[in-house]
């Protein structure tokens, strides 16, 4: 049972470096995690929220040498874009960080030491394409060439966009560097650091059986990767970016900790751990950073080392490529440290967003970005459709024609116009002054109790992290209050009956309030605005419950409201032909 944890641990994937991330990123980790940690926050559970850039690897090189830069000072640029950016969707991260910290080079170097001293690494030679036009290995997506699986003519040598097969840079056809471009390639021995999953096998398959709180998708990829058996991983890479390799403090260790090649390392000078080696430690490492930023550089370990696994709940959020990683390989790691290091209790796997129904590409700038969609539109907006569309339980895409369609009708028609309604007829009728206290009123006790029952809806489906539901149940709150006005009729009322109709607007400024609570964790902005309209600052929405605000108690007679609000803008149509034309909705793959 979730509840008898004392506090939860959220994380999301860490956004790679290499660029702007697109609107299929932030729905497939990111904005789902910030609404479960908005959410428990308001349920005053403690919660710690995770995330930051994922900055090694060759994609990190890569992106640096296509913007002309040193790879630090790219990283810095990005990751302080990257930051703005999630600020600007309102993301509330704890802290958002950086894998290429001190504190995780300290962190995946302790723990491969750990992994090395339990006997799970090995040394291997292993064949890697060396390029003489370029004077270097070419380590994964540094060979590009033709994916054997699909004929993609672009494949890169970790994975290929067309048809998401991973790979090695061995398998692609017509192998090329993706640096000069050279054909001139050469397989040649190069020493290795792997991963004995093997050996962790019987652990983690074991661990694995024990996680029913995951999905059957989840547990389905975990499961296939450990049916197919276990492969022996490679962790380090011919690459200059990156964790070093601590080889002085290997060659100081006794060698039969270390069973191979009996080389101990004689080629590894330039080598670096590999990238999905240390970015999931940054989980960690970023928690370290954030509790030195408080002043209570101890404070982590109470999240990853708790006297008592149970005292913290952890859940993952991701998509759907990085199942294997989080629910096989970063376990394995930590199972192989014999380190009572705190495991994920759920991991919450997304499907993909597409864009027009192609894919959403970074490598080719293909659909929206996150930079582009806040200049277009607030975040809210972005906000509520994805959420609303959330790849939970198969693909979703993208238009923008369903965007203004979604925006048009469930904010501007269905939310902002019931707001704008209840400020309107309160100025009209009344200066913009409540009229009546709830209590010395006959209350709408069915009313009530709808709203207590799609409350519980919302608070469901967001504790099971369902947000497609949560969102549907929010806007189904929504419709009531508008149902309940259109109903009521308060502007034929009025004229002729204040009482009447003054306890009809009563009624809705209740539910206005109500909806902000509601509305907090899926569009903070609007929730936030509402509670200005109605010139409510006694309710703080990220620590308020939804339970407590069905009750309509809060405001009494003599309150003052502000004399109008409009909260969405509509789009119209000449608008969503102007951005698909902008935005090139072709569907090129
Ligand atoms: O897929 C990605 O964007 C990766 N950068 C996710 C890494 S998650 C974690 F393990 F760091
Ligand atoms: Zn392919």
């Amino acid at each position: 049972m979730v509840w008898a944890y004392r506090k939860y641990l959220v994380t999301s994937a860490l956004p790679y470096i290499n660029g702007v991330k697109h609107l299929g990123n932030l729905i497939g980790s990111m904005l789902p995690a910030d609404v479960f940690a908005r959410y428990l926050r308001q349920q005053g559970e403690q919660v710690l929220f995770i995330c930051g850039t994922d900055e090694h690897g060759t994609p990190a090189e890569l992106a640096a040498q296509e913007a002309g830069m040193p790879v630090e000072a790219y990283c810095q640029q990005m990751y302080e874009l990257q930051k703005r950016i999630y600020e600007g969707f309102r993301l509330s991260f704890d802290y958002f960080g950086r894998t290429s910290s001190p504190s995780n080079h300290r962190l995946t170097t302790e723990i491969f030491k750990d992994l090395f001293a339990n006997g799970f690494i090995e040394e291997k030679f292993i064949n890697q394409y060396y390029s003489p036009a370029d004077g270097r290995f070419l380590p994964d997506r540094y060979v590009e060439g033709t994916c054997p699986h699909c004929g993609y003519t672009k494949a890169r040598g970790d994975q290929c966009d067309g048809c998401g097969t991973l790979l090695n840079p061995e398998e692609l056809i017509k192998p090329y560097s993706a640096i000069s471009k050279s054909h001139d390639l050469a397989l040649q021995k190069t020493l290795h650091f792997f991963l004995n999953m093997p050996k962790l096998e019987p652990e983690i398959a074991d661990w694995v059986c024990q996680q029913h709180q995951w999905s059957d998708v989840v547990k389905g990829i975990a499961k296939k990767w450990l049916k197919e058996g276990l492969q022996s991983r490679c962790i380090t890479r011919d690459l200059k970016w990156g964790i070093q390799v601590p080889m002085d403090w290997i060659r100081a260790q006794d060698c039969r900790m270390l069973p191979g090649s009996g080389s101990v390392g004689t080629s590894l000078s330039e080598k670096v751990f590999y990238v999905w080696f240390d970015a999931p430690n940054g989980y960690i490492s970023i928690t370290q950073d954030w509790a030195e930023s408080i002043g209570k550089p101890d404070a982590w370990e109470a999240w990853w080392l708790p006297q008592d696994e149970k005292d913290v709940y952890y859940v993952e959020f991701m998509a759907k490529d990085n199942v294997p990683f989080h629910s096989i390989f970063w376990p394995s790691i930590l199972i192989g440290t014999r380190k009572p290091y705190k495991k994920v209790d759920d991991i919450k796997g997304f499907h993909w967003l597409t864009y027009d129904k192609g894919k959403f590409s970074t490598s080719q700038k293909r659909g929206i970005f996150t930079d582009t969609a806040l200049d277009l539109y607030p975040s809210d907006y972005w906000r509520y459709y994805l959420l609303a569309n959330c790849p939970e339980s198969s693909d979703a895409d993208f238009t923008f024609e369903s965007f203004a369609a979604l925006i048009n009708k469930d904010l501007a028609d269905i939310l902002g116009n019931f707001a704008n309604r209840t400020l309107a007829l309160l100025k009209k009728y009344f200066d913009s002054v409540l009229p009546m206290d709830f209590f010395s009123i006959p209350h709408d006790k069915a009313l009530e109790d709808r709203c207590r029952v799609l409350a519980g809806e919302i608070s469901t489906h967001l504790s099971q992290r369902r947000f497609r539901a949560a969102t549907a149940s929010l806007r189904s709150l929504w419709v009531l209050g508008n149902e309940y006005i259109t109903e009521k009729e308060p502007w034929h009322v009025l004229k002729t009956d204040l009482e009447a109709g003054g306890q009809t607007l009563v009624h809705c400024v209740h539910l206005l309030r109500m909806f902000a609570v509601a509305s907090f964790p899926f569009i903070p902005d609007t929730a936030q605005k509402i509670v200005e309209l109605l010139e409510d600052d006694r309710t703080d929405l990220a620590q308020t419950a939804l339970a407590d605000a069905v009750t309509f108690q809060h405001f009494r007679k003599g309150h003052h409201l502000r004399e109008e609000g409009r909260l969405f803008e509509k789009i119209p149509d000449e608008r969503v032909a102007e951005l698909t034309a902008l935005f090139g909705g072709t569907s090129e793959a």
